[in-house]
């Protein structure tokens, strides 16, 4: 039997319960500094309000309709409209993006947990810029740390989701993503006072275009060509849009999946509006957080995925109540994870319960075990691992337009899932809800609200999501000089 969300506020933090998590508080801030902060926000937004809501009101809407994994739910619907079966394809592939991000979202959640440890000893207080950079480095040397922290946090997710959707989310959210709202406030509270306000403000809101536009180097300068020209690159609009696709878990069926557990009387475009708020607010608020800090304390805003790990645990040493904070940062931090990571293996395990007659506790586990093992392409790709003499580091290096890239393994998994599978996902999705679904069957799903809503989703799903997407997709060919 098909169980249903018991309210609609359940499903609401189970959503934003998806959405919010190392996404908005670890990967936006870093991308964010990455990419020259103000036009990289706004260009986020603007992937935020043209792709990611219709998209998510499709799924949203799909999964409804289906009321089965994606796999199922794709298979029926494209019954239903006459449609190839072949699109089926997208939860497969969806379940593939699911299982490949857990991979080393699972190795980053296991160094929040961590960091709540470490955060707790007190080893934070008082350190220096290389002290909190030592402490960092000790863990992700040493691959048999990573690996202990790895195998908990997937155990703990198997453990969640053999609970059942119901049992172990909702009340699980319900408490946890309010705390982490208050917890957020504190930090913009404390960043506020801290002296690096009025820096962070302008860093995350002043629009420099060439930092967005034009290739830089790790230093921060720019690359140049041979007649002494900025180099033109795509790959931070393609980040942003990767990113928006992220961050509302969406283009993997994720949300398709919380959707199938929808009652059929709830209003779609309130929910979806009320998410993706959140979700934005969230990273915003985190933003606020963490740069303030950055800046206060000399740092570089563009330090990369190890900002959170280096100058939020600075910013906690020199606190009053720092210890405290800071532990209950990370303990939250590795919920808002978790309650993520729920809903990435979701589709999996439904899938192999429907269609495979698999128990659930079973179905689990397997696709547990099966992540666990692709964690290890992560562990074993951080930067700095060291097995004796033999250093791993980096796996390769790129060359693109903009100059030679050295990448590992963690970042190709990241770039690939996030950049390319999620959008992907997400274009299939809206080309399916928009041109091959019958009107009245997407109609029906939008019964209960305002009727602007839906001729509104409706041009968005069939002209501008896609065209978006298709546009940005376009100058991968360009970056990658096919
Ligand atoms: N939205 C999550 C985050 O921002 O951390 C990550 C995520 C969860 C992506 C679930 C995709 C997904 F299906």
């Amino acid at each position: 039997m098909k169980h249903e969300w018991s309210s609609r506020l359940t499903f609401i933090l189970a959503a934003v319960g998806s959405a919010v998590g190392l996404g908005n508080i670890w990967k936006f801030p870093y991308i964010t500094g990455e990419y020259g902060g103000g036009v990289f926000i706004f260009a986020y937004l603007i992937c935020i309000c043209l792709i990611g809501l219709p998209i998510m009101l499709s799924e949203i809407a799909l999964g409804r309709r289906g009321k089965q994994s994606p796999v199922n739910t794709m298979l029926q619907l494209s019954q239903e409209a006459g449609a190839p079966t072949a699109w089926s394809l997208l939860g497969w592939s969806g379940m593939a993006a699911g299982c490949l991000i857990l991979s080393y979202y699972s190795v980053i959640a296991g160094e929040v947990m961590a960091y709540s440890f470490r955060a707790s000893s007190g080893i934070f207080n008082h350190q220096t810029v290389d002290g909190v950079k030592g402490i960092l480095t000790s863990l992700e040397s040493e691959p048999e740390k990573l690996l202990a922290w790895h195998t908990l946090f997937m155990a703990l997710t198997i453990l969640s989701v053999a609970r059942g959707v119901k049992g172990g989310i909702e009340k699980t959210v319900s408490f946890l993503m309010p705390a982490l709202f208050v917890l957020l406030l504190l930090l913009v509270g404390f960043a506020m006072n801290s002296g690096g306000f009025e820096q962070a403000i302008d860093f995350m809101f002043t629009p420099d275009i060439d930092k967005f536009f034009y290739a830089r180097n790790e230093m921060g300068e720019y690359l140049m060509d041979a007649e002494n020209e900025k180099i033109f690159t795509w790959v931070p609009m393609m980040v942003a849009m990767g990113h928006a696709f992220f961050t509302l878990s969406l283009g993997m069926g994720a949300i398709m999946m919380y959707g199938s557990y929808l009652n059929r009387h709830v209003s779609i475009g309130q929910m979806t509006l009320i998410i993706v708020v959140l979700d934005t607010v969230v990273a915003l608020l985190a933003g606020l957080a963490i740069f303030p800090l950055v800046f206060a304390n000399g740092l570089n805003p563009a330090a990369g995925p190890g900002l959170i790990f280096e100058t939020l645990p600075l910013a906690f040493g020199s606190m009053a109540g720092g210890t405290f904070i800071g532990t209950l940062f990370f303990v939250l931090l590795f919920f808002a994870a978790l309650s993520s990571a729920i809903s990435l293996i979701e589709p999996t395990v439904a899938w192999l319960i429907e269609s495979k007659g698999i128990r659930r506790i079973k179905a689990t586990v397997m696709t547990g075990v099966a992540v666990w093992f692709i964690g290890l392409a992560t562990i074993f790709s951080m930067k700095g691992v060291t097995f004796g003499d033999i250093i791993i580091d980096v796996v390769g290096d790129v060359e693109l337009e903009a100059g030679i890239f050295k990448y590992n393994l963690f970042q190709v998994i990241d770039f690939f899932t996030a950049s390319i599978m999620l959008p992907l996902g997400g274009f299939f999705i809206a080309i399916f809800a928009g041109w091959i679904m019958h009107r009245d069957s997407t109609e029906r799903e939008f019964s209960f609200q305002n009727r602007y809503v839906y001729p509104a989703w409706y041009i968005m799903v069939r002209y501008v999501s896609p065209f978006l997407v298709f546009m940005v997709f376009l100058n991968i060919i360009g970056i990658f000089n096919f």
